[in-house]
């Protein structure tokens, strides 16, 4: 597998990956046309002969948000994600950031599970974060 920095030239690619793993909640192409162009966003795809999945995360002082972790289904349980995590840690973490910090619907057991192995710890809940009784816990990790 390798992991490398996505750009504009991406944009097919991460908008594939986004309509195949979100439903609701997931970004417009506008949206992530504008993220993939914009300074203080770092994309990352991971591939192997075709796309398996992304990750992005908006740094902002010494604080980065991880935006969207994605991995396309047929692709899953083999370490993809924790994978484009740490490599987005590992690129916040150079470019100045002490923490991460990520929303995550409290339904979403595998992604809850992956960050809770990865060492990120439960800092709160926001309620309707998602929409109407859609809840989201607030987790953080120091990097
Ligand atoms: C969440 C998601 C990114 C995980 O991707 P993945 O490549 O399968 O994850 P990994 O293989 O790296 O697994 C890492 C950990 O996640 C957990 N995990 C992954 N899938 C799981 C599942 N179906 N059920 C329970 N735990 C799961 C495991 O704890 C695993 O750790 P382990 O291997 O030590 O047991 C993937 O399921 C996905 O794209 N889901 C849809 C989009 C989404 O919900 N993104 C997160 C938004 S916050």
């Amino acid at each position: 597998m390798n992991i490398r920095p996505a750009g504009i030239k991406d944009l097919d690619r991460v908008s594939y990956i986004e309509s195949s793993c979100f439903e609701a909640e997931r970004y417009p192409r506008e949206m992530l046309e504008e993220i993939l162009a914009r300074e203080g966003f770092l994309t990352f795809i991971a591939e192997e002969g075709e796309v398996l999945g992304a990750v992005t995360v908006h740094y902002a002082g010494e604080e980065a948000q991880l935006v969207s972790l994605a991995v396309l289904p047929g692709f899953r349980n083999r370490g993809v994600a924790s994978a484009l995590l740490r490599t987005a840690e590992d690129a916040a973490r150079d470019l100045g950031a002490r923490e991460m910090v990520l929303q995550v619907r409290t339904l979403n057991v595998p992604a809850m599970n992956l960050y809770l192995h990865r060492g990120y710890v439960l800092a709160g809940i926001i309620r309707n974060y998602y929409g109407y009784r859609k809840d989201a816990f607030f987790m953080r990790r120091a990097l």
